[in-house]
């Protein structure tokens, strides 16, 4: 059983339906186990494939993860208090900073203020808050790489203890590639304050490495989301041999938060609940992507809708020098329509199944491009909110598994979590591995 912790919690209900305020609930967690005995048909909260329980976290919570082909583990930490922020799986039980310490500042270095508004650091070559990575395999010009997202926007706390989120400055968000040969930082993009709004949040991201995609230099391109809690989502498109960086839908309807979405994680009714602001709603916009093999085209969602999209990947790849660029990427928007839930991050295999990590149901969904369905992929009690996911060159999906709706900065202040976080994995359908047709 949890340890309830204490609380001065303001009763709503007398008997035995009393409600907190101030927390969500964790009525129906229990840790090692527990089975039902009775002779009725009983949900019992698993279908699909095993799950392999991979990796546990002792020390900080995770958020992304990137599976190499070497087997190497690579998981985030959005900072916050943690000493670092990208680090690789070293055994069971405990990982470490990569590549190295040092490119970590401090937890006092993350921040700055000017005229008294909090800004992000601007610091180009150190990292600030690393949301994503993601492994591109080896091409004819570029070693296996872990791509590197950091938002360059922590979360700062007040003497109160109350989160906030400083703006960006120019240098702290940026997209960094690691050779996975030699462990060595060999690229890092950054982007103008046009691109990047100071109230930008990257999120994910994809690529397309072959030479010949349209609109680009000939060495690549990174589609990026930018998920914005304050209301411009969008995609940022970054060409790998210029430099160049331009955005996409830009607040299209597609790319929004939902209005007030109330989700049910576990059963229980889901508010966003920071401490020092009232209680209100999720406000995370444009959220999953994925590329199909092909490269043709984006599939995409926001965190807090329940529905698909997709978007042909020329439209993103069209910069402001088409002056209908714009029109023409949000006409050419498909709404595949509702999937069942809300959807937390995507990724895709080589069969071009769209993997949608399901919080709302301890599930991955997949969308199949074949019949225009969503399908139940697979479910399990254990997948306490999925965060990320990588599919390796194994054939395996990996998940993150990190509790996020009982962290303190949503559950006002108090942290309900309970360690360890973990890595799942199981075997994908019909021999679908990670996708390496992009990749030449
Ligand atoms: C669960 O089992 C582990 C290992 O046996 C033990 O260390 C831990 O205290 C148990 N947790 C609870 C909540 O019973
Ligand atoms: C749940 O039921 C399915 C059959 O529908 C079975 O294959 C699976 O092993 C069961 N899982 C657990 C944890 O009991
Ligand atoms: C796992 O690695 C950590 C950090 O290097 C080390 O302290 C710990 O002893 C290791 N545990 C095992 C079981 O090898
Ligand atoms: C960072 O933000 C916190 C919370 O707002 C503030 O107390 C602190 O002074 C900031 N640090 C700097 C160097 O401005
Ligand atoms: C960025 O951070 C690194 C690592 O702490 C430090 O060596 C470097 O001087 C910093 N750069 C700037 C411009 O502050
Ligand atoms: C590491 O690999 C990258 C990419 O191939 C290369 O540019 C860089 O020079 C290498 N660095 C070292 C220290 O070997
Ligand atoms: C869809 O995008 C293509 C360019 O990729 C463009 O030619 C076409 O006009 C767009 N469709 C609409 C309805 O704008
Ligand atoms: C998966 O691969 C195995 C071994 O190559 C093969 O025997 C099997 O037919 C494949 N299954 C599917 C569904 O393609
Ligand atoms: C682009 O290059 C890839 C491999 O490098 C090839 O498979 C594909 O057919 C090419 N596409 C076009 C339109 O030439």
């Amino acid at each position: 059983m949890l340890t309830a912790p204490l609380l001065t919690t303001l009763s709503l209900a007398a008997g035995g339906l009393a409600q907190s305020i101030s927390t969500i609930q964790t009525e129906g967690l229990v840790q090692n186990g527990s089975r039902w005995d009775t002779r009725l048909r009983v949900d019992n909260g698993t279908y699909g494939p095993e799950i392999e329980e991979v990796h546990y976290f002792y020390d900080q919570w995770p958020i992304g993860i990137a599976v190499a082909s070497d087997g190497r583990i690579f998981t985030t930490y959005t900072r916050g208090t943690d000493q670092y922020t990208l680090g690789v799986v070293v055994n069971e039980t405990a990982e470490e900073p990569y590549p190295s310490a040092a490119l970590n500042l401090g937890p006092d270095e993350l921040n700055t203020t000017w005229h008294g508004i909090a800004f992000g650091s601007g610091n180009a070559s150190a990292f600030i808050s690393v949301q994503a990575v993601y492994v591109t395999s080896k091409t004819s010009t570029r070693p296996e790489t872990l791509w590197v997202l950091d938002t360059g926007r922590p979360t700062v706390y007040n003497a109160q203890m109350d989160p906030s989120m400083p703006y960006a400055q120019p240098g702290g968000p940026k997209l960094v590639a690691i050779s996975l040969a030699n462990d060595t930082i060999y690229q890092t993009f950054t982007f103008p304050s046009t691109v990047h709004y100071p109230d930008s949040y990257l999120n994910d991201l994809r690529f397309d490495l072959r030479a010949n995609v349209s609109g680009t230099s000939g060495a690549g391109i990174a589609y990026l989301v930018d998920s914005s809690n304050e209301g411009r989502p969008g995609f940022i498109m970054v060409d790998l041999g210029t430099g160049e960086s331009w955005r996409r839908l830009s607040e299209d309807p597609s790319v929004l938060r939902g209005g007030e979405d109330v989700p049910s994680y576990q059963g229980h009714p889901f508010y966003f609940r920071q401490k020092g602001s009232a209680i209100g709603w999720q406000q995370e916009g444009l959220d999953g992507i994925q590329l199909t093999p092909d490269g043709k085209t984006v599939y995409y969602s926001p965190l807090s809708t329940n529905y698909l999209y997709s978007i042909p990947s020329a439209n993103l790849r069209e910069k402001d020098t088409n002056p209908l660029a714009e029109l023409q990427a949000h006409a050419n928007v498909s709404n595949h329509g509702q999937r069942g839930g809300n959807a937390n991050g995507f990724e895709g295999d080589s069969n071009g199944l769209i993997y949608q990590l399901m919080p709302e149901h301890n599930a991955i969904y997949y969308y199949d491009q074949n019949d225009g369905q969503t399908h139940a992929f697979v479910r399990d009690p254990r997948i306490l909110w999925n965060d990320g996911a990588s599919v390796g060159a194994d054939g395996y999906i990996y998940m993150n598994i990190n509790q996020l709706p009982y962290q303190p900065d949503w559950n006002d202040g108090v942290d309900l979590r309970v360690y360890p976080g973990a890595i799942l994995r199981c075997k994908l359908p019909n021999n679908g591995t990670k996708i390496t047709s992009l990749y030449a």
